[in-house]
C-alpha cells in the first residue's frame, strides 16, 4: 500500500508507558528529555510511589523502548502520543512535568488541554523556540548522527549535561548518562532533533497558564540557563522557581533527594 494509503492509525505511536503507585492516587506523569528515556527519572519514581501518587512515566516517541516513525517527531505528535497514553489510562487532574524536551512537549500539551492538568513542573527547559543559529545546529547534528549514529550526542552533550561537581562527585552517573545516550535509536534521535529545530515559541502560552506552576533550573545549566527559567516563571502568573545549585542539565539525577524533596512539596501542596 502506498503512503497516500495509509490511515492515521497505522502512523500512530503505541507509547511505552509505566505505571507505578496506587491506582487511585493523583496521576503525575513525568516526560523526560532529549536523548533519554524514563529511567531518568528512577529516584523520583520510588518516593513518589511511597507518598500516594500514581507516577506515569512514557518513553515518548523514537526513545527508549518506544518506536519511531518515519517523519519528524514534533512537540504535538509527542504530546498527542502522551494524550493518547493519558486517555487509555482515563488519568484526569494530572500533575505534568517535563523535562528539557519533555518541557517543550509539556507545554504542546497545556496549549491543547490547558483543563487536563493539576499542575505543571517545567524543569531545565525554556519556552522560546531555536534561532537561527540554533536551528543550523540542528541540521548539523541530524548530518552528524545520521553518519556516524548517536556516540556524536553522548561525545557532544556529556560535558554540558552535569556540573563539574556532579563530574567529580558521580562518575558512575555520567557513565550511566553516557550509556542511556548511546542506547538511543539513531532514526528516534534525528526525528527528535527536526521535531525540537521545527517547535514553536510558547511565550505567548506562559501568560495563559492557569495552573500552580514549578520552574525548576539548575545554577549550572548551559543548556537551559537559570535566566530561561526565572524569564519563564516571571511570565507564569502562579509560578514558583527554584534553582538547584551545583546542578547542570539533568538536576533529577544531579541532586535527587533534594529535586524530589522540591517536586513532592510542590504535588502536596496541589494535591
Ligand atoms: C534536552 O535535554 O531535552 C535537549 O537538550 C533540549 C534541546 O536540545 O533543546
Amino acid at each position: 500500500m502506498g503512503d497516500g494509503f495509509r490511515t492515521l492509525d497505522m502512523l500512530d505511536v503505541r507509547l511505552a508507558g509505566y505505571a507505578t503507585g496506587p491506582s487511585g492516587g493523583m496521576p503525575v506523569v513525568l516526560l523526560h528529555g532529549f536523548p533519554f528515556n524514563r529511567h531518568i527519572w528512577d529516584p523520583q519514581q520510588e518516593p513518589l510511589a511511597q507518598a500516594g501518587y500514581r507516577v506515569i512515566l512514557p518513553d515518548l516517541r523514537g526513545h527508549g523502548r518506544s518506536p519511531s516513525t518515519p517523519e519528524p517527531a514534533t512537540m504535538d505528535a509527542m504530546a498527542a502520543d502522551v494524550f493518547r497514553l493519558l486517555d487509555r489510562m482515563q488519568a484526569a487532574h494530572v500533575a505534568l512535568v517535563g523535562h528539557s524536551m519533555g518541557g517543550y512537549v509539556a507545554l504542546a500539551m497545556v496549549a491543547k488541554q490547558p483543563d487536563r492538568f493539576a499542575g505543571l513542573v517545567l524543569t531545565n527547559t525554556r519556552a522560546e523556540a531555536d534561532d537561527e543559529d540554533g536551528r543550523a545546529a540542528r541540521d548539523a547534528t541530524v548530518a552528524d548522527v545520521r553518519e556516524r549514529g548517536v556516540d556524536v550526542l553522548a561525545d557532544r552533550m556529556l560535558e554540558k549535561l552535569v556540573s563539574a561537581a556532579t563530574r567529580n562527585a558521580q562518575p558512575e552517573l555520567v557513565a550511566r548518562l553516557d550509556a542511556m545516550i548511546r542506547q538511543t535509536p539513531p532514526e528516534g534521535a534525528v526525528n527528535a532533533l527536526l521535531g525540537m529545530r521545527d517547535r514553536p515559541d510558547r511565550r505567548d502560552l506562559l501568560a495563559r497558564i492557569r495552573m500552580p506552576t514549578l520552574v525548576v533550573a539548575g545554577a549550572d545549566d548551559p543548556i537551559t540557563p537559570p535566566d530561561d527559567a526565572r524569564r519563564m516563571a516571571d511570565a507564569i502568573p502562579d509560578a514558583r522557581l527554584e534553582v538547584v545549585s551545583d546542578t547542570a542539565h539533568m538536576t533529577m539525577v544531579e541532586a535527587p533527594d533534594r529535586f524530589t524533596e522540591i517536586l513532592r512539596g510542590f504535588l502536596d501542596d496541589i494535591g
